[in-house]
């Protein structure tokens, strides 16, 4: 709800309220973000949308009391300056006492006062960069219009309110609209801001964010993601003091190297208590975040496109949109924000067919095969795919061009007929005849220099003509600030899509920017070219996914480099990283929890030892941590084990039992590897904070939970686990289970001699006979318990393997073992 009284803005969710105000010099102040407050009373008017609301209660005591109230509230909540300090700046002359660097605003630009970050900077009339932007006007409505050239939020059931205010720099004659989006049920608010050029000559934007709010208390603990290729996500833990804490992307996309989710939390704040407070930004390219501590204990925090190389050129009467920027609170920890995120993310970014659909179980060539495939190798490893249960076969680099490597073709989107002589068409028909569907992987942003499209084009591409380029994985980016690359590479592409029957789509995008000038642009505007390629882009991928509804589009950027809401507004998936190996898949798929729903991250199960790390971790642990995610496979099954392969279709059979469970209910995070970060290592010799993970994942109805416990390393004579099940009905019956698992005897080594009647030497035939046919049969856990007894008390589980003794009812539990447990409430069970 959007309550305004007296120029004050209450915006309310379920649970949280946000307040600003308009001062009376027409700055606008920050007041208030947190647990849900009533700041109006009575004197917001009840249905909510209040303008002049103040003047409706002018009689009676009672709407006097109210105003009263109302009035000492905000009086209460607001900045008190009776004098501006020491050297700091007036604002006006009028009133001496009132420093902007001492206030929370809503709003700031530099050259009046505020030295902090400021939200835009402007070259104006006669090279002027002072911006003074002030209230003029606000309206409340509700419902949301798509932006003109960025992805945004949307709401289908069209309940969302908007309030834009407007900010007039009269000087400049400039306009500046804040735009607040409040979803209530979720707990979000997302905002965006837009310039408008309303003078008579251009001005030139230097810095235009999304937003800017001023957390009125100091003690933030900042969490980021930073990583690089296959090491994404990789938790940060900074607390803010004096200064700037800065996350940024200039890879030209939103990158690896910082994700544009981040939080702040305080020293108290656990994953199931305390404040926490949320951000995204709805953007694919450069961005820029700064947490900025100033000495009057004001945490200012901003969000944006990366002012850094950006420059917009600004006619008069036109616009410039920017991403909108989304900011959730929770009191209730850090998976009190994911679970805001993760349904704002479901409900409000991903969108089509396949958003509340389930998305099958696939199987990539990559890992398998990478260049070298022929056919027939294909179609050997579909069939294989399709008896282990897989649904969807995905082919990915190399069938196009001459591409038996990384050095060229890209561009050249036709079949190598050497590799598939019956083209993607052919191939498509047997692999559909054996009952699994058909995808492919494209990139169709790149272009090789040895491709038939740049010896016909170079003039589309990313360069700088005559200057020697920095190549990253041989390839070049094709210009899509330029309409015609847009629209050639949605012609293309429709072509290929429509050329077999695909149901699936990786789209891929390998490399970061570089040399980003653009020979289809002037001069004065070769800062916009990062900023236009996005919205290139985004154009590509709308027309592109609303041609062909039906296809399951899954992002990609050598991995996670493009891992963002932006993306997820077209492509209701993405590739989460090039690491499949499951230790560290279990850190990263983690990282991305806080801030994304596991419907939106790709993961595979790949084989040992591992292509990236070549570390060996058990099947089932490969399992435990993909089924956390969209669940694949990409190894080689027709090489597989003949037992791997049995495990993998018991795998695949037990997912897609869970399945809706897995992909769309509530993931909640227990102990987690990085937990060390709270303060604790991981020792070899105790199970602290950081040797084990606990996911769970609940049905939205509470009936079914499917829990994961990953191990980092085996503890010898460890102690004993209780594990607690999460967010189920407290009143309700519900039987608790484990995955029955029976055990190669080679796990055990040589201690296989202490119960064999006669010597077995390690790797001997006997031994490998002896594996082929005596399995050993796994512990079992099996409990009927109450909601609160299973969700507080819990169960306290078989011991685990711990250096003596050995039987059925012992927990093997190796190096980067995992276990997973099943609750199911008992009236769903059939009798
Ligand atoms: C990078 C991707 O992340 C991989 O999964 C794979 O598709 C390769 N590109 C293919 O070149």
């Amino acid at each position: 709800m959007i309550r305004e009284w007296k120029r004050c803005f209450e915006l309310s969710t379920k649970d949280t309220t946000y307040v600003f105000r308009a001062r009376p010099n027409g700055l606008l102040e920050h007041v208030y973000y947190g647990e849900k407050i009533d700041l109006f009373g009575k004197a917001g008017s009840p249905e909510g949308l209040t303008e002049g609301a103040s003047e409706k209660l002018a009689d009676g005591q009672a709407e006097e009391f109210a105003v009263k109230l109302a009035e000492s509230q905000v009086e209460a909540l607001t900045e008190k300056q009776a004098f501006a300090p020491g050297n700091s700046l007036c604002y006006d002359q009028e009133d001496k006492s009132f420093s902007p660097e001492y206030c929370a605003l809503e709003c700031s630009a530099a050259g009046k006062g505020d030295v902090r970050e400021p939200m835009a900077e402007v070259i104006g009339k006669d090279g002027v960069r002072t911006l003074d932007f002030v209230y003029e006007s606000h309206e409340i409505s509700t419902g949301k219009q798509p932006f003109q050239t960025l992805p945004g939020s949307y709401d289908e059931a069209g309940k969302v309110q908007q309030l834009k205010v407007i900010l007039r720099d009269s000087w400049q004659q400039l306009k500046l609209e804040l735009y607040y989006w409040v979803y209530e049920d979720c707990n979000v608010i997302s905002r965006s801001a837009v310039l408008v050029n309303e003078g008579g000559s251009p001005v030139t934007v230097e810095r235009l964010l999304s937003f800017l709010t001023d957390l009125d208390e100091d003690d933030w603990i900042a969490r980021s993601f930073t990583g690089a290729w296959t090491r994404e996500m990789h938790e940060n833990r900074i607390p803010l003091t004096g200064g700037k804490y800065v996350l940024s992307s200039s890879t030209g996309t939103s990158s690896n190297r910082a994700n544009p989710f981040f939080f702040l939390e305080k020293r108290d704040t656990s994953e199931d208590h305390g404040t926490c407070v949320g951000f995204h930004l709805i953007y694919s390219g450069n961005h820029y975040e700064a947490m900025e501590v100033n000495p009057y204990g004001k945490t200012r925090v901003v969000s944006g496109i990366n002012p850094q190389g950006f420059s917009w050129h600004l006619e008069p009467g036109e616009r410039l949109e920017t991403p909108e920027a989304v900011m959730t609170f929770s009191a209730a920890g850090r998976n009190g924000m994911s679970k805001n995120l993760h349904a704002f993310v479901r409900e409000h970014i991903v969108r089509g067919k396949w958003k509340k659909k389930e998305r099958p179980v696939l199987l990539n060539s990559w890992e398998a095969f990478y260049f070298d495939f022929n056919e027939s190798k294909l179609l050997k490893l579909a069939e294989t795919a399709k008896s282990v249960g897989i649904e969807l076969f995905v082919l990915d680099d190399g069938w196009f061009g001459k591409r038996d490597d990384d050095t060229s073709s890209l561009g050249d989107w036709t079949e190598n007929k050497k590799k598939l002589p019956g083209g993607l068409k052919g191939l498509a028909k047997k692999i559909n005849a054996m009952g699994l569907d058909f995808g492919i992987w494209v990139e169709p942003e790149m272009v090789n220099v040895d491709s038939d499209l740049y010896r016909a084009h170079p003039e589309w591409v990313l360069e700088v003509p005559g200057k020697a380029h920095s190549e990253g994985r041989n390839q070049r980016i094709l210009d899509l600030s330029n309409p015609d690359v847009q629209q050639y590479m949605i012609d293309e592409m429709s072509r290929v899509f429509s050329s077999a029957n695909i149901s699936y789509v990786k789209w891929d995008m390998n490399r970061v920017f570089s040399d980003a000038y653009s020979q289809a642009l002037p001069k004065e505007r070769q800062g916009e070219v990062v900023h236009r390629y996005q919205m290139g882009l985004y154009r590509c991928m709308k027309e592109l996914t609303e041609a062909f509804p039906e296809i399951l589009f899954e992002g990609c950027a050598s991995g996670g480099n493009r891992f963002d809401l932006g993306i997820l507004c077209y492509f209701p998936q993405i590739w989460a990283s090039d690491d499949t190996d499951a230790l560290c898949r279990a850190e990263i798929q983690n990282g991305y929890g806080y801030g994304y729903p596991q419907s939106v991250i790709g993961a595979h199960v790949s084989s040992c030892p591992n292509h990236q790390t070549l570390r060996v971790t058990p099947l089932e642990t490969r399992f435990a941590v993909a089924c956390f995610g969209v669940l694949g496979y990409e190894l080689n099954l027709i090489d597989a084990k003949k037992e791997d392969l049995e495990a993998i279709k018991v795998q695949i059979a037990l997912y897609k039992e869970w399945r809706s469970v897995l992909q769309f209910g509530r993931w909640i995070r227990g102990k987690s590897f990085t937990g060390s970060q709270d303060g604790h290592g991981v020792s070899n010799l105790w199970d602290g904070a950081g040797n084990l993970q606990e996911w769970y994942c609940v049905s939205e109805d509470r009936t079914r939970e499917f829990i994961a416990l990953l191990q980092r390393f085996a503890i010898p004579n460890s102690h004993s686990i209780r594990l607690r099940a999460r967010a189920l009905d407290p009143e309700r019956i519900y039987q608790f289970t484990n995955r029955e698992l029976k055990y190669n005897v080679k796990g055990f080594g040589d201690l296989v001699n202490t119960v064999a009647p006669i010597h077995v030497k390690q790797d001997s035939l006997l031994h490998n006979m002896v594996a082929k046919f005596v399995k050993l049969d796994g512990e079992t856990e099996n409990y009927l318990l109450r909601g609160d007894v299973l969700m507080r008390g819990g169960v306290n589980l078989k011991q685990p393997f711990g250096g003596t003794g050995y039987n059925d009812q012992v927990r093997y539990y190796p190096d980067f073992g995992a276990r997973l447990y099943f609750v199911e409430a008992q009236e769903n069970k059939e009798a």
